[in-house]
């Protein structure tokens, strides 16, 4: 009886802590059971805050991104030290004023112990802009134009030495600095592909700390990491099982991962049915957390009076019977925004009734444009875009527009009115704008999703997969997303909401912390 009574203020207190209430709780608990016996120490190269001078004051603002975003959701309960790279003169500046001690800072309901790692600006530019952009991020989403690319020449090795170790070492002498400071034995949650070399200092100094690592993109086979060279290899695969669990968003990477290990590792004993790593006496697990948002978050942010404002005036665009299909990226190769662009090409030629009755709304976020690539690709975009809209536009329709620039509030605006959503990547780690969408529609919009992207591994059967490069396959997807009855429609977006909402970004951290505290107890 007291086990029912129990469970019903429990479900009331779910209800209003709206989605995810339950797992909200539990983590709260996991939380404090882990803060109990560990410090908690986190690292990221970009950090929650940046700090910008404005006129006489240094002015704190959010930290840009999806991995601030996730990652801020523990700080909330638990007031980490959180280590990351000073991105521009105002966060050098305020690093000087603290000192080299942690600053005290709150945002957005969170609170965090920020301090700063400062390499020289020329180290983190070969660290930044040379290793971890382009070269493994170009790795890590099979970018390279391999007959041509990478060249890895002795401008390329210095950038290692001098750039990527430099900065990996200082964010690991921060971390064991820290815990050394701390009470407790630590608990560092790494995040990302800038980092990789940072668990080998730390483990090296640290044998009692819990170490994690997690990747948040792609992790290709081993076979491609021959782009790379084997020493840049072999220190990124020794230095990631000096960690005791290395995270991954889908089975796919973590096996990529396991095979990687045995490939360039000989002294490793990799056991793919534990999905384990021993390698000197340390046991490294692969494990898939597959990373979501704060859908009350989101909610939230959409129902802001700038979300509303930029609503109205799509709503004001929209003449029924018109359709939307909508993207919404980052300007970045992976993202296959020219390919989407030609599949939409090739149904307006296909179906000439459809003229008129749609558009494309592509709202492009502009990205890394220190590499050049980047700045290339938004060329290529703005051309192929204006191709289509002289073949096919007319004074009254303006088949696709795009609109750019980095403004939260409007994409979410956008995300409430799609009828068809794109979401065709080469191969991305997860892809947020497709979780997004699905909690945020109104219209019962219909999602064309890659299958390269890491959501397709949870929201699959949901949603209409596509390859690719398969461009006559995407435009017969985008069709049949069109003309889907609206019983279907209603359905799958039910469905994909309600797999989201139960997938919330709460689960990421708390299927973390169970495994990390299992760890910590001998389990
Ligand atoms: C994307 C990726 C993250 C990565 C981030 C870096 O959001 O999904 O895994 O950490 O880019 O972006 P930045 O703007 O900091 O280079």
């Amino acid at each position: 009886m007291a086990g029912a009574v129990e469970t019903d203020v429990g479900a009331r207190r779910d209800a209003r802590a709206g989605a995810g209430g339950h797992v909200r709780r539990q983590l709260r608990k996991i939380t404090e059971q882990v803060l109990a016996e560990r410090t908690l120490i986190l690292a990221s190269n970009r950090g929650p805050i940046e700090y910008r001078r404005v006129g006489g004051t240094l002015r704190a603002k959010r930290g840009a991104g999806g991995v601030v975003t996730a990652v801020s959701a523990i700080s909330g309960l638990a007031n980490p030290i959180w280590i990351a790279a000073a991105l521009g003169p105002g966060d050098r500046e305020r690093a000087v004023q603290a000192g080299g001690r942690p600053i005290e800072e709150t945002g957005g309901g969170n609170r965090y112990r920020l301090r700063f790692v400062t390499p020289d600006p020329a180290v983190y530019d070969a660290y930044y802009n040379v290793i971890a952009n382009p070269l493994l991020w170009f790795l890590q989403h099979y970018l390279w134009d391999t007959p041509r690319a990478p060249n890895i020449d002795r401008a390329t090795h210095r950038a290692w030495d001098d750039g990527y170790a430099v900065v990996n070492r200082l964010f690991g002498e921060a971390v064991v600095d820290e815990a050394r400071r701390a009470d407790q034995p630590a608990l560092v949650l790494l995040q990302d592909y800038h980092l990789y070399l940072a668990p080998a200092t730390i483990r090296a100094a640290l044998p009692d700390a819990l170490v994690q690592l997690f990747v948040h993109i792609p992790w290709p086979d081993a076979d491609y990491w021959r782009v790379l060279t084997r020493r840049m290899c072999e220190a990124i695969c020794r230095s990631l099982c000096a960690c005791d669990i290395v995270g991954f968003q889908t089975q796919r990477s973590a096996r990529s991962f396991l095979r990687t290990c045995e490939s360039f590792l000989p002294d490793a004993d990799v056991d793919y049915r534990t999905r384990t790593v021993h390698l000197g006496g340390q046991t490294t697990r692969a494990r898939v957390y597959p990373i979501s948002i704060d859908v009350n978050a989101v909610r939230r942010t959409a129902r802001s009076n700038a979300a509303r404002e930029h609503g109205a005036h799509f709503d004001a665009q929209l003449h029924r019977p018109h359709q939307t299909i909508l993207r919404v990226d980052r300007i970045e190769p992976s993202k296959n925004i020219l390919r989407g662009f030609e599949a939409y090409r090739l149904l307006l030629e296909d179906h000439p009734e459809l003229r008129r009755q749609v558009r494309f709304l592509a709202l492009l976020v502009p990205s890394r444009l220190g590499v050049e690539e980047y700045g290339r690709y938004l060329d290529e975009i703005n051309v192929l875009v204006g191709r289509i809209n002289l073949e096919f536009g007319s004074d009254e329709w303006q088949p696709i527009e795009i609109v750019t620039g980095d403004d939260y509030a409007r994409a979410l605006a956008a995300l409430q009115r799609y009828d068809v959503l794109l979401v065709n990547p080469l191969i991305d780690g997860m892809n947020l704008v497709a979780k997004e969408g699905a909690v945020l529609n109104h219209r019962n919009g219909v999602i064309v999703l890659s299958e390269g992207a890491g959501a397709f591994e949870q929201l699959n059967h949901l949603t209409l997969p596509v390859w690719p490069c398969d461009i006559s396959g995407t435009a017969d997807a985008l069709y049949e997303a069109l003309m889907l009855p609206a019983e279907e429609r209603h359905e799958r977006a039910r469905n994909l909401r309600q797999v989201v909402e139960e997938g919330d970004i709460a689960r990421w951290l708390y299927d973390q912390l169970v495994d990390l505290r299992q760890i910590s107890s001998g389990v």
